[in-house]
């Protein structure tokens, strides 16, 4: 049975991830800190005697030659410190976690001759003003005493160390940038827009829009999302090469607000709070984000195929518990 290891598999895309390796009937093997993962994403894997899923919790770097043994070939590497709220606390931290495991990844799997995709971010473009974005652009980073810009130069770290170890040894890698992605088991905790309106919605409380709400953002099902990384995973052309994933649909955040609102039939309004309240001063926030998703589109025929109303009422009915969402707890 052919294995995969998924670092970071107990966080949102990584659980999402596992069950469609397994699904196909692939082994899979996560390795999680479950520093903002958590066991209960992955729960019904692990006890499930017919799905061959194992969780093994500790840093990737230091768990990886170990699960390398036991026989994969694949490795997604998406264990990373993600989310503005724990890069404006953390940045040394997350620089920390975010380039040394990598490195050690890519090492433990040149010796292993296994093949690694390593999930990069829409946040290396940092504010360049140019769209929709390309992955061949130049990037546009802000000064370093606003601390967000540093989550995407350890992407854009992680991305030259993978290229570099592609074209000399190995291993053989596949870079992809993810913008916004939005799904189940996403948590509102660190910043994420999507579950932290839901949230506010559905408990009738004001959703606080960050900002004036006219930045636009574009967002993508975990689902499609995960197709792209097992179809790019499978296709030798990627190798070496760096894609852009995520949904080319813009909707500015204020649009974003009412939408959650109308379609969770709630009474609640809309706040807008200044960046500097909530991340402290010199915070600063691309105003668009948009991808060009043709390379992607191109090699493997990728189309998103869940809409962004549809997630959003699934998610709604997740929220409001299991008495009224079974049959899309199942699906999702
Ligand atoms: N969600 C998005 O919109 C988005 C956008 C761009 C890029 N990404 C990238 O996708 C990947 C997955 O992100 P996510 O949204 O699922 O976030 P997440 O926080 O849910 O998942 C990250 C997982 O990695 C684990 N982890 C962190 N450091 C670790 C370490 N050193 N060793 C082992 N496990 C560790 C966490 O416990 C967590 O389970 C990340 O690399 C992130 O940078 C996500």
């Amino acid at each position: 049975m052919r294995t995969a290891i998924i670092t970071g598999g107990a966080g949102f895309i990584g659980s999402q991830l596992a069950r469609r390796l397994l699904a196909d009937g692939r082994r899979v093997l996560i390795i999680d800190n479950l520093s903002t993962g958590r066991r209960e994403n992955v729960a019904e894997l692990l006890d499930d005697p017919r799905a061959d899923c194992r969780l093994i919790v500790g840093r990737a770097g230091a768990q990886i030659e170990a699960a390398l043994r036991l026989g994969a070939d694949e490795v997604y590497h998406l264990a990373a410190a993600v989310g503005v709220q724990l890069v404006v606390d953390d940045p040394a931290g997350m620089i920390r976690n975010n380039v040394s495991e990598t490195v050690s990844v890519l090492e433990a799997a040149r010796t292993a001759g296994a093949k690694v995709l390593i999930t990069s971010s829409s946040e290396v473009y940092g504010k360049c003003p140019r769209l929709p974005l390309q992955e061949d652009m130049d990037l546009v980073y802000g000064p370093t005493t606003a601390s967000r810009w540093s989550y995407g130069l350890t992407k854009a770290i992680d991305e030259h160390l993978a290229l570099d170890f592609s074209r000399r040894g190995g291993p053989a890698c596949v870079v992809v940038r993810l913008f916004n992605t939005i799904g189940p088991r996403q948590t509102g905790r660190y910043g994420m827009v999507v579950p932290r309106f839901i949230e506010q919605a559905v408990n009738g409380r004001p959703l606080q829009v960050y900002g004036d709400g006219k930045q636009t953002r574009a967002f993508c099902d975990v689902r499609d999302v995960v197709e792209a990384l097992v179809g790019l995973m499978a296709q030798p052309d990627a190798v070496g090469r760096v894609f852009n994933i995520g949904s080319t649909r813009q909707i500015t955040i204020d649009q974003l607000a009412a939408m959650v609102i109308q379609l969770a039939g709630s009474s609640s309004a809309v706040e807008h709070l200044p960046y500097e309240a909530v991340y402290g001063r010199n915070f600063e926030d691309p105003p668009h984000r948009l991808p060009d998703t043709s390379r992607l589109q191109n090699l493997i025929g990728w189309q998103p195929a869940v809409t962004l109303e549809q997630t959003i009422r699934e998610l709604i009915e997740l929220r409001r518990g299991p008495m009224l969402s079974g049959s899309t707890a199942e699906k999702v």
